[in-house]
């Protein structure tokens, strides 16, 4: 643990039940022996998250998060673990002393500050060039592009020089080390020296959304290739988990975000007054993005280029954005190419009634389907009606699914019956049905993933734990057989010896175990570790045959690994006579009857 005492991780979250956080954020009702809901990570219209009172853990059929109580904090709130844990404790009022970081974590600490440091300093470096006289070529560039001297401040547009080396010179000058300058990206080092990596270019800080500098985009000012040069990843610098302009953008209630494909875009868009804008700079939009996004707005107009790449992007974006419950439309600029150009052109009026006018997004995906057929062709007529009655399909909810199902008739005039009838036909379900077929389908591929994913003993490991938590009772005849080292593999063997501990004890506690891990990946997993269960229809003999498979497994490989790392013959001779024994009958056997 970084900061933590797990005494002090497990108070926070004893003290903390898991239905009142998340009860407090999510409407849940009573079901059975838990609580269900609509999930909050998730779009959907029918519950599939469920919250455990007795578990302490929650968990979403639908897109597989779940956790404990930390980390239900740490993905609604996009908290890190310390941050969540900071929440928690405040929330019911324990204080947190903090406990001494160990030397590596002080180093990655410090590491990252430093970049923090440098990259600010290095922003405010090309800031002072662009408006000394030797930034004057990059200084009349942007005032071209009609930014005001006030825009340029507020983004810190600068100038990287010509020399090729003066950042760096700059930086040495201040004390920093090659060690520490070489992960900032900022530099190219050889045998033959250091250059900055940035020269001859306006530059574009890259701030995350708490207005830390954390890399840069610097664009050519003619035509030359490539137009603009980033910053590489580095321990601050993310692209896939950060937007350009959500410090700013985030500030302020809106209705909508705005986003675009570039940093001229962005900019531009809040020079005249759309502060929602936001880019994704060049980069496919991701999940991570989209989740950020979800923070602060359900909708997201969506002004990427209007040629192919972009609308082949818009396409991947839309139903990105409506898996995490964004709707999203879609702002067309033609004749021009992006917000930028169509600002400079119409002005911001025409653009505020392009953003009134901005197309549902189904439509919009319906309407570039629409561009692949000749619907005067017959042939091509029918493909394109069946095509779109299976893209109807996406809403699980009828009401909303027959919505778009007139709207589309009548748009495209159709007989609604005809495409009723197709829908039905490609849900292979009669109408009423459909929201359950669909629900069904979805269970189907889940069980389909879950059965494919048996790389290693994964699979076998999780399942055996989360009936072991099902059935305390039978721990007494588990440990005869399986020991902790039987788990090869981790993260299950650090879980296992935990959970064994626990049932010595009594009762196992599996949100405790979840403590232990303070990556939101992890803990998922984990928290998966303790969801995987049989089918509830199973009887008890067919439940005992399943269990001693997997214990036969586990038992099996354990030894077979053993057998692997051995270095004496002698121990080889034992251990291939445990493996025969296995499969003497009444040997190693599980009873139900115990539990
Ligand atoms: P565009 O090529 O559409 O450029 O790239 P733009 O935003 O219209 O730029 P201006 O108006 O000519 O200055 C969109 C975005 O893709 C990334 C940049 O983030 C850019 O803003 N990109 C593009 C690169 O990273 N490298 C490139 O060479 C080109
Ligand atoms: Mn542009």
């Amino acid at each position: 643990m970084a900061r933590y005492t797990e005494d002090q991780i497990e108070q926070v979250r004893s003290a903390n039940d898991i239905v009142e956080v998340i009860g407090a954020s999510v409407r849940l009702k009573r079901s059975g022996s838990g609580y269900v809901g609509l999930c909050p990570f998730h779009n959907e219209k029918s519950p599939s998250f469920s919250v455990s009172p007795s578990r302490q853990m929650y968990k979403c059929f639908g897109c597989g998060a779940g956790g404990n109580v930390i980390t239900f904090v740490m993905e609604y709130e996009n908290y890190s673990f310390p941050e969540a844990m900071e929440y928690l404790a405040e929330r019911v009022g324990i204080s947190l002393p903090k406990k001494e970081l160990s030397m590596q974590q002080k180093r990655e600490e410090n590491l990252r500050m430093t970049l923090v440091e440098i990259n600010a300093k290095a922003a405010r470096y090309y800031y002072a060039t662009l408006k000394s006289p030797q930034g004057r070529l990059g200084y009349e560039y942007l005032r071209g592009r009609e930014l005001t001297d006030e825009t340029i401040l507020r983004f810190g547009l600068g100038y990287a020089g010509q020399g090729g080396g003066e950042l760096y010179r700059y930086l040495k000058k201040e004390g920093y080390d090659d060690a520490v300058l070489k992960e900032t990206g900022l530099f190219k080092m050889d045998e033959r020296g250091v250059y900055d990596k940035f020269w001859n270019r306006v530059m574009f800080p890259i701030m995350d959304a708490n207005n830390r500098v954390i890399g840069f985009g610097g664009r050519v000012m003619g035509d030359a290739k490539p137009k603009y040069l980033n910053s590489p990843e580095t321990k601050i610098f993310d692209k896939s988990r950060n937007l350009f302009g959500l410090n700013y953008a985030k500030q302020g209630k809106r209705k909508s975000f705005i986003l675009c494909e570039g940093y001229m875009d962005v900019i531009a868009l809040h020079q005249a007054g759309f502060t929602g804008a936001v880019a994704s700079l060049g980069t496919a939009f991701t999940e991570q993005q989209a989740n950020l996004l979800r923070r602060y707005t359900d909708e997201v107009l969506l002004t990427y280029d209007s040629d192919g790449a972009g609308v082949k992007a818009a396409l991947r974006a839309i139903p990105i954005l409506r898996r995490n419950g964004i709707t999203g439309r879609v702002v067309h600029m033609d004749p021009y190419k992006d917000p930028d150009e169509f600002i400079k052109a119409l002005g911001k009026d025409e653009f505020a009634k392009r953003i009134e006018e901005a197309e549902n997004s189904f439509f919009f995906e319906i309407s570039v389907l629409r561009k692949n057929y000749d619907i005067r062709d017959p042939e091509q007529r029918t493909k394109f009606i069946h095509e779109m009655a299976r893209k109807l399909l996406v809403f699980g909810d009828k009401v909303q699914r027959d919505s778009y199902l007139e709207a589309l008739s009548a748009k495209y005039t159709i007989p609604q019956d005809d495409l009723r009838r197709l829908v039905i036909r490609y849900s292979g379900m009669e109408p009423e049905g459909y929201r359950e077929a669909m629900e069904e389908k979805r269970q189907e591929s889940r069980r389909q993933k879950a059965n494919k994913e048996p790389e290693g003993m994964g699979y076998t490991y999780q399942l055996f734990l989360s009936w072991l938590v099902d059935k305390p009772g039978l721990f007494a005849q588990v440990r005869k057989i399986i020991q902790v080292d039987d788990y090869c593999e981790e993260p299950y063997h650090r879980v296992a010896e935990m959970l064994y501990g626990q049932l010595e004890q009594g009762t196992p506690e599996p949100a405790k175990i979840i403590n232990c891990f303070e990556d939101v990946t992890q803990q998922n997993a984990v928290a998966k570790m303790f969801q995987t269960t049989f089918d509830a229809e199973m009887n008890l003999r067919d439940q005992e045959k399943a269990i001693n498979e997997l214990a036969l497994r586990i038992k099996e490989h354990s030894i077979e690994q053993k057998i692997r790392s051995l270095e004496d013959v002698n121990g080889l001779q034992s251990l291939i006579e445990q493996k025969k024994a296995l499969q003497t009958p009444g040997k190693l056997h599980i009873s139900l009857k115990d539990g």
